[in-house]
Parts: structure tokens; C-alpha cells; sequence
């Protein structure tokens, strides 16, 4: 198996989730990564002769493609960047696990919704705010249009460990109450906040078993505030450093909807079984890796 974008958070997750099962071929473009489980390669998706003749050497059994230029602000400022990584990389790979008939996972994103309805479910109508939810949108219309038998996985915001990124929000947001900050979280931003361990099982478990959109995503719709409320009481912080806040107070390059929360019963019908998000919180915390 190919995983793109192994060198990411959402990747770090896969790498373990799906070498249980593969023989795996990781991915990485600016970050080297080390994971004995795996064989690391470097590529830029947007070097399509490169990713071509990966193609050739592995001759993969399936792909989960996870490689994107992921930050919405960035994305919102350079969009030819962001098509080229979002957009034309995606279509490339969709046309190449179409020629070698293999299953493809991509992964999109709740911002391809505008937020003003929430649950959304597979057969919602999309309307993203932002240029990279606009630029995933067109990757999963792109994808399905080239290879059919593909599946499309929309996460939501997700935490866990990250030592693949040090832009981890929960480890910011962590450091910030330990320094004695005041972390302000939106009150009126609604998210199917999962844990990226139980969304990363989720993803191998769907490999090859949908064909179109699948949500993978939290059972919970939370606000960030009442997240940050959980994250802090699994971390053992004072909450007193939280304060709540409204989107409308705070201004940034990319637009937020207000309520992009998934329905998530067609994954569960297929078996997938997150844990809820305190018994995730939890097992983050108990671990070193945020000391
Ligand atoms: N994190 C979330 O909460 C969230 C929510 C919804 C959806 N998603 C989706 O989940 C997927 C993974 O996101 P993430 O949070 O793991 O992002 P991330 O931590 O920013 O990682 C992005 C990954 O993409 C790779 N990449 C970017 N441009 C590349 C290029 N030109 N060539 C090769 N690799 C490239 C990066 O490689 P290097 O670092 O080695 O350069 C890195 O491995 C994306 O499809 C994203 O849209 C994430």
C-alpha cells in the first residue's frame, strides 16, 4: 500500500492503523519520517512522473491519499499552491489507482459544507466557504468523476499524538494553559470533533468497501469550547484558563462555518467504531507524548 502525506498528522495515525495489514510504502515530501513498520519515500504528488514511476516500481495494492496542503489560511492566500498540491495532485492519483484498478481512499474535509445546517449526511449538498474547502470539493468531484470506485472520506477536526506536527492545536493549546495563558475557543463553531487514531482505523477499515462518499468522523458534535473543556480535564489543566468566544470576534484570511458536524451512521453501518471522545482524550493524555 501507498499512504501520501504519511509525514502529517492524519499520516502518523495511518502509518499505524494500516501496517498491521500492508506491506506500506510511506510517502513524505519536506518532513523525512522513521517508522520501522514502513518504507519511507520521498515525493512531491505534484511531480506526476516521480509518482508515476512509484506506481511502476511498488505496483501498490491500494492507496489511502492523505497529502495536502491542509491549512485553510495558507490555502485561502496561495491558491495556486493549493490547487496544484489539493486539486491536480488528487486527480493524478485517482487516474492512476484507476489504471491499476486498485482501492484509493482521498481524504476531504467537513469544509466543503457552509456550515449553516450541521449532521450533515453523504448526500448533503456541498457550499464551502473557503478557498482549500473549495479546492477539496472540486478534488472529490474529480476523483469520483476519474475513478468511480473510489471512496471519499470526509473527516472532521481531529486531535491526537502528532510528533509529525509540531502545528498541533491540542499541543498549543496544551503549552498555552501551562504557561498561564487564557486560550480563547469559539462557543458557536460546531465540529464532529474525533480522536485521529479511531478515524485512521476507520479509513483502513473502509479501504475498498465504498464506492463515493463516506463520513468518518467523532460521534459527538462539540463546540471548540466545549472540546477544549474536555481536552483540559483530560490533561488535568485549569479551566479557569478557558475563556468562549464567537467566530464574529475574531478575524481571519479564511472563512469558518458555524456548524459543519457529520452524520456518521453509513460508516458505523460498515463497522466502523470510534471511541467517544473523553476515552480518546484520555489515552492521549496518558501517554508521554505531551509531557
Ligand atoms: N487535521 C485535521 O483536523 C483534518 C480535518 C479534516 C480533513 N483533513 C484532511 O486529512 C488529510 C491529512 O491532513 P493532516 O492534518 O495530516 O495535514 P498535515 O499534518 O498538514 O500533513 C500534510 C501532509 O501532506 C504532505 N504534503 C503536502 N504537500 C505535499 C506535496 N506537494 N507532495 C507530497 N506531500 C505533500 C505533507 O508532507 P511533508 O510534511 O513531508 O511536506 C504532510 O505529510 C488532508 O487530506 C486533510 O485535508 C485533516
Amino acid at each position: 500500500m501507498i499512504i501520501t502525506g504519511a509525514s502529517g498528522f492524519l499520516g502518523y495515525h495511518l502509518l499505524r492503523a494500516a501496517a498491521q495489514q500492508y506491506e506500506v510504502y510511506a510517502l513524505y515530501n519536506q518532513k523525512p519520517l522513521h517508522y520501522a513498520q514502513a518504507t519511507p519515500l520521498h515525493c512531491d504528488i505534484t511531480n506526476y512522473i516521480q509518482l508515476g514511476n512509484y506506481f511502476e516500481d511498488i505496483e501498490p495494492d491500494a492507496v489511502i491519499h492523505a497529502a495536502a496542503m491542509a491549512d485553510a489560511n495558507y490555502c485561502q492566500q496561495h491558491k495556486a499552491e493549493s490547487y496544484a498540491a489539493n486539486v491536480d495532485a488528487s486527480k493524478n492519483i485517482a487516474g492512476l489507482c484507476s489504471d491499476y484498478k486498485i482501492p484509493l481512499v482521498y481524504t476531504s474535509t467537513d469544509l466543503v459544507f457552509d456550515g449553516k445546517q450541521g449532521m450533515y449526511t453523504e448526500a448533503d449538498g456541498k457550499n464551502p466557504l473557503s478557498i482549500y474547502g473549495e479546492h477539496k470539493s472540486i478534488a472529490e468531484d474529480e476523483v469520483l468523476h476519474i475513478y468511480p470506485n473510489a471512496t471519499v472520506a470526509r473527516l472532521p477536526m481531529m486531535f491526537g499524538y502528532a510528533d509529525a506536527s509540531d502545528a498541533n492545536y491540542l499541543q498549543k493549546f496544551i503549552a498555552q494553559i501551562k504557561r498561564g495563558e487564557t486560550v480563547s475557543l469559539f462557543n458557536d463553531e460546531y465540529r464532529s470533533v474525533g480522536g485521529a487514531a479511531s478515524i485512521a482505523k476507520g479509513i483502513v477499515h473502509v479501504l475498498g468497501r465504498v464506492e463515493g462518499v463516506v463520513h468518518i468522523a467523532g460521534k459527538e458534535r462539540l463546540s471548540r469550547y466545549q472540546f477544549g473543556a474536555k481536552a483540559a480535564k483530560a490533561f488535568g489543566l485549569n479551566e479557569a484558563y478557558l475563556s468562549s468566544c464567537s467566530q464574529k470576534d475574531v478575524s481571519m484570511a479564511a472563512p469558518r462555518p458555524a456548524d459543519v458536524s457529520l452524520n456518521i451512521e453509513k460508516a458505523l453501518a460498515l463497522g466502523y467504531n470510534p471511541l467517544n471522545v473523553d476515552d480518546e482524550l484520555n489515552l492521549v493524555a496518558q501517554s508521554s507524548f505531551y509531557e
